[in-house]
C-alpha cells in the first residue's frame, strides 16, 4: 500500500493529469500520482511517496557507513543534518518519509525535527527529481534581464510548472524545473543552473536549447565550475562524496567579471583597514524585562 507521510494510505490518484501538458510524464501514474484534479500538488499530494521508498532498501549498511562518515565529522551527531539530507537525496532522488526516519534514527533526533530541516531549505526536494535539476533565477537582476521570459520558455517547453517533472523522475533525459532566487552571480545574469552548476548569460534561445540537449541525454559545459553528472550525483558531492572526483569540483568557479573589483582595488592600490588588535568592546544593554 502507498502511505502517506502521516502515515495514513494515500487516496488513490492515478488518473493522467487532465491538464494534458505536452512532454509531461505526470510522476506516478503507474504507482501514485503526485497532482491532483487541478494537476498541480496539493500541500498533501507533496507528502506522498511512492512505494519504493518505503521497502527501506535504500538505506542499505553502505549508506549507513557514510552517514556515520558524515557523522564523525561533527562534534554533536545532529550538526550532521543537512550533509545526511543531500546523502539521503543522493539515494532517492528527493527525501522521502523513509529518507526523514533514516536521518531521525542516524542522529538522534525527532522526525519533527529533520521534517522542520527539510521544508524550511528549498534544496531539499519532498517530490522525486528528474536526472537533471534545471534551475532558473527569476530574482530581480535576472528578471530585469530576461530572467522570467527564460522561465517562461521552459515551461512552456517541458510543459511543467515549478517543482515539477517533465519525464519519469530520475530517467534519462528527465528534467525538473524550478524558478529560483538570487544564485549570487547577478554579475553574468540573465542564470540558471543544471544540477546547481552554472550557465551564465543566458537568453530564451540558448536555455531552450541546452534543456533540449539535455533531454536528448547531453551534458553542455557549464560556463565556470565541474563537469556536468546528474542531480544525484550532485547530491552526494554536496554530502561531501567526490568519488574520485577531487579535480573536476575543484575547477574554478570565478571569471574575470567577478573578480573586477578585487583587481581594481588592486591596480589602485586600495586595501581595506586593518582588523584591531582587541575587538572593540561591547556597549551595555539595558537589561531585558
Ligand atoms: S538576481 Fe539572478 S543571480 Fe542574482
Amino acid at each position: 500500500m502507498t502511505m502517506s507521510a502521516t502515515g495514513g494510505p494515500a487516496e488513490d490518484r492515478s488518473a493522467p493529469s487532465p491538464r494534458g501538458l505536452a512532454g509531461r510524464t505526470a510522476y506516478g501514474t503507474t504507482t501514485t500520482a503526485f497532482y491532483g484534479e487541478a494537476g498541480r500538488p496539493t500541500p498533501n499530494e507533496r507528502w506522498v511517496v511512492p512505494e519504493y521508498s518505503n521497502t527501506g532498501r535504500r538505506f542499505d549498511e553502505t549508506v549507513r557507513d557514510r552517514a556515520r562518515a558524515i557523522i564523525a565529522r561533527y562534534p554533536e551527531p545532529r550538526s550532521a543534518v543537512m550533509p545526511l539530507l543531500h546523502l539521503c537525496q543522493s539515494m532517492e532522488g528527493f527525501i522521502s518519509a523513509d529518507g526523514v526516519t533514516f536521518c531521525a534514527e542516524m542522529l538522534d533526533m525527532s522526525e519533527a525535527e529533520v521534517d522542520g530541516v527539510v521544508t524550511f531549505y528549498t534544496m531539499y526536494k519532498r517530490k522525486p527529481c528528474g536526472e537533471h535539476l534545471v534551475s532558473v533565477c527569476t530574482n530581480t537582476v535576472c528578471a530585469a534581464l530576461g530572467g522570467d521570459q527564460i522561465y517562461q520558455t521552459l515551461r512552456e517547453h517541458l510543459g511543467v510548472g515549478q517543482e515539477e517533472t517533465a519525464g519519469e523522475p530520475g530517467t534519462p533525459g528527465s528534467l525538473t524545473l524550478e524558478h529560483v532566487e538570487c544564485l549570487a552571480c547577478c554579475d553574468f545574469g540573465p542564470v540558471l543552473t543544471v544540477d546547481y552548476e552554472m550557465f551564465d548569460n543566458q537568453t530564451p534561445q540558448a536555455a531552450l536549447e541546452l534543456v533540449q540537449a539535455l533531454q536528448r541525454g547531453e551534458r553542455p559545459t557549464p560556463t565556470r565550475g565541474a563537469p556536468l553528472t546528474d542531480f544525484k550525483d550532485a547530491e552526494l558531492q554536496l554530502a561531501g562524496f567526490f568519488e574520485d572526483r577531487e579535480d573536476d569540483v575543484d575547477a574554478p568557479s570565478a571569471a574575470p567579471q567577478t573578480l573586477r573589483g578585487a583587481q581594481l582595488a588592486a591596480d589602485r592600490g586600495w586595501r581595506a583597514p586593518a582588523m584591531p588588535e582587541q575587538p572593540p568592546a561591547f556597549p551595555d544593554l539595558p537589561d531585558k524585562k
